[in-house]
């Protein structure tokens, strides 16, 4: 069982706690550069229970600065992109994207308080796409080295949305393979595509065995996750898929159900009670068609064609919807579908309230991992995932599988087959 304390340690990330002090070891992604295009209007964000600005400068540079403005606490988010920074609204004091105060306007020439002047500012690295921040206070730790950042902008689609629920409860349905057998089940448009090794579709298998097995090994970032299904023939349907400290996974989604790629999601704390769910897809074989994914996960429309689905509005249920069309009646999104299963938990999930089970053992082990990592912190010792040795920034042995293969081949070797780059030491 997991204990109120627990569930209090792991939630809780706010500046000060041991959680967010735990969550400030790692980099973490803080928004999508097609958020922030060249001249664009800098983005409000706010991560760790602290409020920030996104922006990029004229010259390209992307910065996340402290939102309240050092003079007088005007909101920064407002402010223009002008003279090589980040100029506030109210008394024109302007911010470099280091948090320098290049100009204080309103002051005497001869004045150098500016000097004396800086805004809280957190190391970027924006890659495949993606801005990802440190927002610890010392020297960052090394950026890794991911397979999917690494894609041609044609080969990968990104999405931010926000989940109203704590990121921990958003986070665990990521690394649950159960619920692909009821959350997501279609009753139409069932996906066709084969499962490489076989005739039938991952949907056929998720719908005829909603009993997967369970095996996990834990990784020096995470956690990697064995469900296998029965297959005719002798054989049976792995899929491999991983927990990756502190607050993502990289799952099968809809590339990797052909084994071309695969997807990420992160559910980074806004605050207690909202987290940013970020959708890395990834393909490697083939460009992604890109429209069909802004409909299919990015169209969380309600039926009326403006409202957006949530938990408000019951995310529109339509029991007719749960004869004709799938198992939930919300639509076809599946992120609408995890919204609904987390949100609808409340704010932050009562784990005393519980019954976990056997299919819930990953679960039980990334939440041992999250309270090591707390734990690890509190006495000053890095936690699991984070990198400080430049030669381990290697991260090709986060696979994902999904195949049909022989049912005497052990998973625990078989992923192995299926790095893509040379193994990193474990
Ligand atoms: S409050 Fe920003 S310049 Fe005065
Ligand atoms: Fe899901």
């Amino acid at each position: 069982m997991t204990t109120r304390e627990e569930t209090e340690l792991m939630c809780r990330t706010g500046p000060g706690t041991p959680g967010g002090n735990m969550m400030r070891r790692y980099w973490l992604p803080v928004g999508l550069s097609e958020e922030l295009p060249q001249g664009g209007a800098p983005l409000p964000v706010t991560i760790l229970s602290e409020r920030l600005v996104l922006f990029r400068d004229e010259a390209g540079r992307v910065g996340l600065l402290q939102r309240g403005c050092p003079h007088r606490c005007a909101d920064l988010s407002f402010g223009r992109i002008e003279d090589g920074g980040l100029r506030c609204l109210y008394h024109g004091w302007l911010y470099d994207v280091a948090g320098n105060c290049l100009e204080q306007p309103g002051e005497p020439p001869e004045s150098t308080y500016k000097n004396e002047v800086k805004a809280l500012s957190y190391p970027l690295v924006e890659k495949g796409g993606m801005i990802f921040a440190y927002l610890g206070r010392d020297t960052p730790p090394e950026f890794p080295d991911w397979e999917f950042l690494n894609a041609p902008e044609a080969h990968r689609f990104h999405l931010r949305t926000v989940i109203e629920c704590n990121y921990l409860q958003a986070l665990e349905g990521n690394i649950d393979p159960v619920h692909l057998s009821y959350l997501h089940r279609p009753l139409t448009r069932v996906d066709t595509r084969p499962v490489p090794g076989s005739t039938k579709s991952a949907d056929v298998f998720y719908a005829e065995e909603r009993r997967p097995r369970l095996d996990l090994e834990p990784t020096d970032y995470g956690i990697r996750i064995f469900s296998v299904r029965g297959a005719d023939d002798d054989k049976q349907y792995l899929r491999i898929t991983n927990f990756i400290m502190p607050c993502s996974a990289a799952i099968v989604g809809n590339e990797g159900r052909v084994n071309e790629g695969y997807a990420v999601h992160w559910h980074v704390p806004i605050d207690d009670y909202h987290n940013m769910r970020f959708d890395f897809v990834y393909n490697r074989v083939r460009p992604l068609d890109k429209e069909k994914y802004r409909t299919r996960i990015g169209n969380v429309t309600g039926p009326d064609g403006v409202t957006r689905r949530s938990l408000d509005n019951r995310y529109f249920q339509s029991r007719e919807a749960m004869r004709t069309e799938n198992f939930t009646g919300m639509g076809g999104s599946f992120n609408v579908h995890d919204a609904f299963a987390t949100e609808s938990m409340g704010p932050i999930s009562d784990r005393t309230q519980e019954h976990l089970a056997t299919s819930d053992r990953i679960i039980v082990r990334a939440r041992h991992q999250i309270l090591e990592a707390i734990a690890d912190v509190a006495e000053g010792k890095e936690p699991r995932g984070v990198i400080r040795d430049p030669a381990r920034r290697d991260r090709s042995h986060v696979v994902v599988v999904s195949e049909v293969i022989p049912k005497g081949v052990d998973p625990k070797e078989y992923w192995k087959s299926r790095v893509q780059k040379p193994q990193a030491a474990e």
